[in-house]
């Protein structure tokens, strides 16, 4: 795996391979890669020629109270997980690489809207630092396939978006969510959880299943399955930020006739805030 630290570097490798014709998937990271990083990686392997990884943590999507500096970074680690999957580049730039001018960088993507509500509610001004990265990284690698966890259901959806909107010339593939065996999505800040709550963890995609099961048996009293949902989480210990039945397309809270909803939920453990979807069928 050849590793780049610049985009200049990187930038010249691609310009080769692209005029021999080749296929270029990316798969965009901040690191501290599991499995489900991996699968992305595979997914991508499976219809291009080349996959470039990146590992970036995104100063610009990390609230003032949030985590950014305690954020993992297992650079090593990382390395050796994508050598084994047989990653074939690896983007890794600093922070003056990809803000030379500093994080109050003058020029941003925003897509209001889709990003007022669910995530983006509480965390104001995370999605902009998400669609100013990716279009940024976009631009340095200029793939012709890029992969998304279906996890970060909010960013799928508003990267989609952003790439109808500007005209982007790269393809959106989605991932399925990977999970451990008890159902808990798997993510970088499980590493936040203790061990006394860690068994609990699950009680959000628990819940979202039962709201799933419940429309699936066709109760479309969304507001009351959501407050019930709420009302399991907390009672499992957890504070909870929301739970919200929405339209898959739009993230609108989904009307009772919708034929494409999901189910979306964010909760609070100690020292995290977990995420989790699951879209009917
Ligand atoms: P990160 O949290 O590192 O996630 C990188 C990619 O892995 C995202 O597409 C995310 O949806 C996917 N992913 C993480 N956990 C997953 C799981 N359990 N199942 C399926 N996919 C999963 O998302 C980001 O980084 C950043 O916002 C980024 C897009 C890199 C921009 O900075």
């Amino acid at each position: 795996m050849q590793i780049f630290h610049s985009i200049q570097g990187l930038r010249q490798s691609l310009l080769q391979l692209r005029r021999q014709g080749k296929r270029i998937g990316f798969v965009p990271t901040m690191g501290n890669l599991h499995d489900a990083h991996i699968e992305l990686v595979k997914r991508a392997q499976q219809t291009n020629d080349i996959v470039v990884c990146s590992i970036f943590v995104n100063g610009l999507q990390f609230g003032l109270n949030e985590d950014w500096d305690k954020y993992p970074r297992t650079f090593e680690d990382d390395c050796a997980r994508l050598r084994a999957v047989g990653c074939d580049f690896l983007f890794h730039p600093d922070d003056n690489e990809m803000y030379p001018n500093g994080l109050d960088t003058q020029t941003r993507v925003i897509c209001p809207t889709m990003t007022d509500v669910l995530c983006g509610a509480s965390r104001p001004g995370h999605f902009e630092g998400v669609t100013t990265v990716v279009t940024k990284l976009f631009n340095i690698v200029q793939p012709d396939e890029a992969v998304f966890g279906i996890k970060d259901f909010q960013q799928l959806a508003v990267i989609r978006r952003m790439v109808e909107d500007l005209c982007m010339p790269v393809e959106i593939t989605a991932a399925p969510i990977h999970r451990e065996a008890d159902g808990l999505a798997m993510s970088s800040r499980n590493g936040y959880l203790t061990a006394e709550e860690r068994p609990r963890c699950n009680q959000l995609n628990r819940s979202l299943s039962w709201v799933v099961t419940q429309i699936e048996a066709g109760n479309r009293d969304f507001p009351a399955l959501e407050a019930e949902a709420k009302s399991q989480i907390e009672q499992a210990g957890f504070k909870v930020d929301y739970v919200t039945v929405c339209n898959s397309k739009t993230l609108e809270l989904a009307a009772e006739d919708d034929q494409q909803i999901t189910v979306l939920g964010a909760m609070y453990t100690s020292h995290a805030r977990l995420i989790d979807n699951i879209s009917l069928t």
